[in-house]
């Protein structure tokens, strides 16, 4: 059965994958949900498309995804969790890092993670208990167990303007101890890229259970640990995410403890 969800995920991926690159250079409608928190036209376009696809084999799932109100059928184990484009400031933007995630949580565990990026045709694509795999390729962690050796990645949430100092207490501490540290835009790609060696760490707050699903599952199939800020277990529903190739998990987490620890 797992086979003919991962069918439905990839087949919804690549649509909506298409749809999106379709649209991209086109003019994009934007709607401001918060003072710099947009969506757009195609992001609403792209959840239409994918809800179609599962909702036309598994009707009775329930959905749960970034721009719509959830569906919700208490009867079915089954829940989908999508971010129709993850990096949409990105997207609206024409800069070419974003893609769309789909995650299937069975009985409340990730069991399916399928993440596409349209504009250079990468699938990253994870089974529970059944490894990480790029366009088909298996994938794995990288091998960086030197913090000064490492780069990582972040992001910022869209309530940044309310609460700024602890952010880039974090940024600061992490660019002055290791080789690099990117923010490019799109959480589940920067999971992805950690899952597969390009970024050895990553740590990010206030992102949502559509940003993460997917991706998360992608990262530990691939051999990398997942934890929150203080080392403990991760949940996809919670706000903080540490996830690592597991070599530098704890010297992230002796960084974090001492930045917070400074405030
Ligand atoms: C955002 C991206 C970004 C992260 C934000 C997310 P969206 O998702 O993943 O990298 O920093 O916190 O909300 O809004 O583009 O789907
Ligand atoms: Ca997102
Ligand atoms: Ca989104």
């Amino acid at each position: 059965m797992m086979t003919l969800y991962k069918t439905i995920a990839v087949e919804a991926a690549r649509k909506a994958g298409a749809l999106i690159l379709k649209h991209s250079t086109l003019e994009k409608k934007l709607h401001f949900k918060g003072e710099i928190n947009i969506v757009t036209d195609v992001d609403k376009l792209s959840e239409k498309i994918i809800f179609k696809t599962i909702q036309n084999r598994f009707p009775d799932h329930n959905l749960l995804s970034e721009e719509s109100a959830p569906i919700c059928n208490p009867q079915s184990g089954f829940k989908w969790i999508i971010d129709p484009i993850d990096g949409t400031t990105n997207y609206a933007h024409n800069f070419p890092f974003y893609c769309v995630s789909i995650g299937l949580e069975i009985s409340g565990i990730v069991r399916l993670g399928v993440i596409y990026n349209p504009v250079i045709d990468e699938l990253f694509y994870a089974e529970k208990g059944k490894g990480a795999f790029v366009n088909g390729r298996k994938i794995r962690v990288s091998s960086c167990d030197n913090l000064n050796h490492a780069m990582l990645a972040t992001g910022f949430p869209y309530t940044i303007r309310d609460h700024p100092e602890p952010h880039f207490k974090l940024f600061q501490t992490f660019c002055l101890n290791t080789l690099a540290v990117r923010r490019a835009g799109s959480a589940a790609l920067d999971l992805c890229y950690t899952a597969c060696g390009r970024f050895d760490g990553f740590w990010e707050s206030n992102l949502h259970p559509w940003d993460v699903a997917a991706a998360q599952l992608i990262l530990t199939e691939a051999g990398g640990r997942i934890s929150d800020y203080s080392g403990k277990q991760y949940s996809i529903y919670g706000t903080r995410i540490l996830a690592t190739n597991g070599l530098i998990h704890a010297k992230m987490l002796k960084t974090i403890k001492k930045a917070y620890a400074k405030k």
